[in-house]
């Protein structure tokens, strides 16, 4: 294990079923898959493909019907609660809605998670740190609803942050941005990864943010349908060319 390169994740025949009515919908279905350590994996596919329920199961906020998730060669299945708890909070999950505790100050929100840590009185300057880092220094005390979608979106990924993941499920992250904050985001999650070594897991539906990724996964209806590497040395340059070929 390299603390300076993040997680690697494996999914093994990993099936999620969820029941409506009487249908049953396999929103998972036989998905195996393993991820390099401080690889930028993008998660491609189109709507109810399974992208979110598959970030869920590997950050361990689902448990899947059949199969397993090791990350760091360890069963997260095989953990037991007060494991499982840590585990979580070493994870860095942005969700596809932000979920911003609504009364609480934005400095407050990046805190929320190692609340419960015990023994780390430093909480407050590293959030402060992480929010300059996402450009939102100044807007500590700012409730999320003074935010603008952007804003609370780096909010959300300062709050993901604020753990020292060395695994980051980011679920659409630049969703609800404009294609020039949205490629600042990237960015800044491409300058996160290379100071602090991290796994980066991103959904998206954007060709230009896929485009920088090491890697592209698409699902479709639950399986995988495309696994291509993106790191075939092509100049970043060709960013915009190669997006254009990605066919999201
Ligand atoms: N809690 C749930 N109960 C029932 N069905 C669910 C639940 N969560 C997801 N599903 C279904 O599972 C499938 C996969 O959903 P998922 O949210 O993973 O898709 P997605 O690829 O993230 O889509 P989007 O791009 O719209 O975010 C969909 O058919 C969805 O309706
Ligand atoms: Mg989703």
């Amino acid at each position: 294990m390299d603390a300076t390169r993040g997680s690697t994740v494996r999914t093994t025949g990993l099936v999620r079923q969820f029941r409506t009515g009487t249908e049953r919908l396999t929103a998972i279905d036989d998905v195996t898959l393993e991820i390099a350590a401080g690889s930028l994996v993008a998660l491609t596919g189109p709507s109810g493909s399974g992208k979110s329920t598959l970030l869920h199961l590997i950050g361990a906020i689902e448990q899947p019907d059949q199969g397993s998730v090791a990350v760091d060669e360890v069963e997260i299945s095989a953990l037991g609660r007060v494991a499982l708890s840590r585990y979580r909070q070493r994870v860095g999950f942005v969700f596809q809605r932000y979920h911003l505790l609504p009364a609480l100050t934005v400095l407050d929100n990046v805190i929320a998670p190692v609340l419960p840590r015990r023994g780390r009185t430093d909480h407050a300057a590293r959030a402060r740190e992480l929010l300059e880092a996402v450009g939102l220094a100044g807007r500590e005390q700012a409730l999320p609803a003074q935010l603008s979608g952007g804003q609370q979106q780096r909010v959300a990924i300062a709050r993901a942050l604020m753990g020292q993941p060395r695994l980051l499920l980011a679920d659409e992250p630049t969703g609800n941005l404009d294609s020039t904050t949205g490629t600042q985001l990237l960015d800044l999650l491409l300058q996160l990864r290379e100071q602090h070594g991290m796994t980066i897991l991103l959904a998206t539906h954007e060709p230009i943010i896929a485009a920088r990724c090491d890697r592209l996964i698409r699902l479709g209806d639950g399986r995988i349908v495309e696994d291509v590497d993106l790191t075939d040395g092509e100049d970043p340059a060709d960013t915009y060319d190669r997006a254009a070929r990605l066919r999201l």
